[in-house]
């Protein structure tokens, strides 16, 4: 199994979003199988929690299920776990790099998958109020993503 983590500050906005937009994407491609997904946030204030209201709204909108996620906050354990750590912004990744094992290991940072886009970190929703932007760009981000892990793995 190839497995990939999604990693934010709260884990109730972006990283749970494009945890279930990567689901549903790798449903479509009948990869479930072979590719796990799941999301984690580097604070702690959120632990246990359903996703944000605006998060759940466009993923109902776009009919992607959320079902039984619920916030939990990264540690270094998922270092050795999953073999794609993709971070929302560049504090996320900052936070991640503190974590015991965080130093040398790799982190994706989400925009890179997008270097044609203009913004280089998914603007935190939590403050933005735009879950709209967020979700265009998950769902840009997630293609390639699928397209790289597909490439490098399968
Ligand atoms: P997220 O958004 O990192 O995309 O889940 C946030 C959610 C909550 C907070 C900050 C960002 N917060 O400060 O509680």
């Amino acid at each position: 199994m190839i497995s990939v983590l999604f990693v934010c500050l709260g884990n109730i906005c972006r990283s749970p979003m494009a945890e279930a937009v990567m689901r549903h994407k790798i449903a479509q491609q009948g990869l479930n199988e072979k590719i796990t997904v799941d999301s984690a946030g580097t604070g702690d204030w959120h632990i246990g929690k359903a996703p944000h209201e605006g998060t759940r709204k466009l993923l109902d909108s776009w009919r992607i299920s959320y079902e039984g996620m619920l916030a939990r906050q990264v540690g270094s354990r998922d270092f050795v776990d999953f073999d794609y750590m993709v971070a929302m912004d560049d504090s996320n990744v900052a936070n991640l790099r503190k974590l015991p094992g965080g130093e040398d290991s790799e982190i994706l940072k989400f925009m890179d998958l997008l270097p044609d886009e203009k913004l280089r970190e998914v603007p935190d929703p939590y403050f933005t109020g735009n879950f709209e932007e967020v979700y265009r760009l998950i769902d840009a981000g997630c293609d390639v993503l699928l397209d790289r892990i597909m490439k490098e793995k399968l």
